[in-house]
């Protein structure tokens, strides 16, 4: 559970599939055992590795739902040490199934108690909704990671969420603990953003990530490419502040060699490390050539 992570905000687009993509991909990168877990039947976790949203195939779904072995579920995507639990528009329904269930708010965490020593990190993608995905999520996490928007509103909506962690905390979990805030969509340019950041800052003091990840029309366009951004463009600023985020992670929760390691060392993660652990079949036919420095 320690070693599990709810990418949770149940404000949508907020940048929770695009972080927990990218940083399990740096994090695996790094030569971490990943398990990525799509809980959203929008499936976006899902296609942006690579992975197709199969119709037929055992899901998060059948996880909670059917409760089949979760090693039914694994899929092996094409970079190295990243696995994935898919999903698709079938766990759309599954909230309706769980609400019969008993222990219905646990019925995620019984089922990763099966598989949990066989990876170093499990993500979970969560949907932007407070339901009972969400708190089983919730309940499955040691840490809760707060992918925030640079914009106006950022802050509106925080209370619930907040509250929502507090009551799971209170009454579902103890152990859950805030284990950080990404600053996402940043336009460093403007001063409404230099705001955001500030008072996210002040609110959270070193729960805030350092990292912060600008906008970049490469993380947005990495996805229809089926790879995550540090992959189909390492060099632009986007990737970079993710392979930033990615060390900042492991230094917070890594064991101490891995602080040592990735606290002092050079600057960006070597966008080589990124590409060296992505295997041949992750490259589609349709790749376009590979732009440095390009739009970011
Ligand atoms: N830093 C960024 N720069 C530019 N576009 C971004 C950035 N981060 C995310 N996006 C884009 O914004 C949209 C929302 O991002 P994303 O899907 O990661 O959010 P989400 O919180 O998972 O959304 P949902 O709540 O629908 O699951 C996507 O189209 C994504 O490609
Ligand atoms: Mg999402």
């Amino acid at each position: 559970m320690g070693r599990t992570f709810s990418f949770f905000n149940q404000k949508g687009g907020v940048g929770k599939t695009t972080s927990v993509i990218n940083v399990a991909t740096v994090i695996a990168g790094l030569g971490k055992k990943v398990l990525l877990i799509d809980l959203d039947s929008q499936g976006n976790a899902t296609s942006g590795v690579g992975i197709e949203k199969n119709e037929n195939e055992s899901t998060a779904y059948q996880l909670l739902v059917e409760n089949t072995d979760p090693k039914a579920s694994i899929k092996k995507t094409a970079i190295e040490n990243l696995w994935i639990i898919p999903s698709n528009a079938h766990l759309a329904g599954a909230e309706m199934h769980l609400i019969n269930q008993e222990k219905r708010e646990f019925i995620l965490k019984e089922q990763l108690k099966k598989v949990s020593n066989d990876y170093d990190y499990i993500f979970l993608d969560c949907p932007p909704s407070l339901g009972l995905i969400s708190i089983n999520a919730l309940t499955s996490s040691g840490y809760i990671i707060i992918p925030l928007q640079c914009e106006y509103y950022a802050l509106e909506g925080l209370g619930q969420l907040l509250n929502t962690y507090q009551l799971v905390k209170k009454n579902l979990s103890q152990d859950l603990e805030l284990g950080g805030v990404i600053l996402t969509m940043a336009d460093v340019r403007t001063n409404l953003t230099q705001q955001v950041i500030e008072e996210v800052r002040n609110y959270f003091k070193e729960k805030a990530f350092q990292s912060v990840i600008p906008r970049s029309v490469k993380l947005s366009e990495a996805p229809s490419f089926g790879k995550p951004a540090v992959i189909y463009d390492p060099h632009n600023r986007g990737s970079v502040a993710y392979m930033e985020l990615g060390k900042e992670f492991l230094v917070r929760f890594g064991s101490d060699e891995d602080r040592r390691i990735f606290s002092a060392t050079e600057k960006t993660v070597a966008p080589e490390v990124i590409q060296g652990a992505q295997s041949a079949e992750a490259t589609p036919a349709a790749e376009p050539a590979q732009t440095t420095q390009a739009n970011s």
